[in-house]
């Protein structure tokens, strides 16, 4: 048996995860002499090299790539068994790690915190991020659940849909298309656009439709945030096809407008999900229970609100749809 302790374990587990001996001293607040002091007595313990350095790199060697799966597999089991005693003693203790598409972020934290609240032992790692940084979190098994609206379908994953995300076509208010009513989409035809980055799924469910009716924008910008897209908006850099729940703090009062096209609102799901092969923690059962009872409390923008974004007119039906199915 490999004479190893839990703190060199964790500190090689650190390092191997981050690629570098600084960013593990940095997370564990410890120095970096004690950080390759660990790594070293562990290498002695193994007998084999873990770590490689060429020029300013780490790599891990064989063997290192095995005995990395091995940590994170010791600590997933002793962070569970932890939640596991908590629960038995009575108590929800441990930590919650989500990962979160960019618009989960309009609810998400609303959420927690009246599930911190109901239990205060329980902390929480939140990452907010697009589908293909969510994937890549996935593939590494980082975070017990994640909120999506396109579950990767080449991942083995288990996933329950519990709200309406859908995606409208947003301009300024005083746009020249904001007082018309069932746009064909032609009218998107070298219009100024302003796109999500690539990786984003709002991006691959506005391209797939572009695709399929040969429409062609002119994008003008790029940009891999929601907010900062409603500010460009708002600046006349053009119009944008967002989630309706970004529109959600925009009031009466705000700069922006729902246009009526036709195909839209395109019809999308957030989905939960999680690795198939996973056993869940005590915590991410609980959480997972909480999202699907509390879900359908959570506010779209009210009717008045709507009807203002929208300029009053009727024919978003699906929008009007799709919202009374979850008030
Ligand atoms: P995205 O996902 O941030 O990857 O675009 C958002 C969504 O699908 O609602």
């Amino acid at each position: 048996m490999i004479q190893a302790t839990l703190h060199q374990l964790k500190v090689f587990e650190t390092v191997a995860r981050n690629g570098s001996f600084t960013r593990a001293a940095e997370e564990l607040l410890i120095t970096q002499p004690t950080v390759s002091s660990q790594v070293k007595q562990l290498t002695k313990a193994v007998g084999l090299p873990l770590l490689e350095q060429i020029g300013k790199s780490l790599y891990l060697t064989d063997a290192g790539e095995d005995l990395l799966e091995t940590c994170q597999d010791i600590f997933e089991k002793l962070s569970n068994f932890e939640m596991k005693v908590a629960d038995l003693k009575g108590t929800k203790q441990g930590q919650l790690k989500l990962a979160v598409i960019t618009t989960a972020k309009y609810f998400v934290p609303r959420l927690l915190g009246s599930f911190c609240q109901l239990y205060p032992g329980i902390d929480v790692a939140l990452k907010v991020t697009n589908h293909q940084e969510i994937q890549q979190r996935m593939s590494e098994n980082r975070d017990d659940l994640y909120i999506v609206s396109n579950p990767h379908k080449d991942m083995d994953l288990k996933s329950k849909s519990f709200l309406d995300n859908p995606l409208v076509v947003v301009a300024k208010k005083d746009h020249p298309l904001a007082q018309q009513q069932n746009l064909e989409l032609k009218h998107l035809n070298d219009r100024p656009f302003i796109m999500r980055e690539y990786g984003s799924g709002t991006r691959e469910a506005i391209l797939e439709l572009f695709d399929k009716h040969k429409i062609s924008v002119k994008v003008k910008l790029e940009l891999g945030s929601n907010e900062a897209i409603k500010q460009a908006i708002a600046g006349g850099l053009g119009i944008s096809i967002l989630s309706e729940h970004c529109l959600i703090s925009e009031g009466i009062s705000g700069e922006l407008t729902i246009l009526d096209f036709q195909h839209f609102p395109i019809k999308r799901r957030w989905y939960v999900s999680y690795l198939a092969g996973k056993k869940l923690s005590v915590i991410a059962e609980t959480f997972l229970d909480y999202l699907l009872t509390e879900s359908p409390k959570i506010p779209f923008p009210e009717s008045s609100i709507l009807a203002k974004l929208t300029n009053g007119k009727t024919n978003l039906s699906g929008l009007t749809a799709e919202r009374s199915l979850i008030t």
